[in-house]
């Protein structure tokens, strides 16, 4: 019998402009981003909650970045999820930008609001 949680699983899904991370094959929670250049943009963060207190977001999270650096990317941490794990997390400190007043603004128009 194997008791054992499986491993979590973070795809990007370039459509829909979002990380994923699924659970035995079902999404359990999403980072959604824009591009600006060569800056991702990340602007909201949310794990289920029937998933929600089990580190799942820390895992989202570490992977999307990690595969921003891999991309040759820029990070840009609006959302405040994104933003506490970069604090707590040095290592992307050298591809992390700030949140400007101009990307705010073009953040918005880029969903609409
Ligand atoms: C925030 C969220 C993604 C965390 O997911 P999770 O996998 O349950 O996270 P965990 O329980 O493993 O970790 C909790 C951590 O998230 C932090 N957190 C919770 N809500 C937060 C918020 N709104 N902004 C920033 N950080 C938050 C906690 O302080 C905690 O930090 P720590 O690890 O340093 O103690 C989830 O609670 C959620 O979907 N919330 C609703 C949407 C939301 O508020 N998203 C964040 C802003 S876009």
């Amino acid at each position: 019998m194997n008791e054992q949680a499986t491993t979590p699983v973070v795809r990007r899904v370039d459509a829909r402009h979002r990380y994923e991370i699924l659970v035995d094959d079902q999404r359990a929670g999403l980072t959604a981003y824009r591009d600006r250049d060569d800056r991702r943009v990340f602007f909201h963060t949310e794990i289920d909650d029937a998933h929600a207190g089990r580190g799942l977001a820390a895992v989202l999270v570490a992977q999307a970045l990690a595969d921003v650096r891999a991309s040759g990317m820029r990070i840009v941490p609006v959302c405040p999820y994104v933003a506490k794990f970069l604090k707590k997390h040095g290592e992307f400190a050298d591809i992390t930008d700030p949140v400007t007043p101009a990307v705010l603004q073009w953040l918005d128009g880029q969903l609409g609001r």
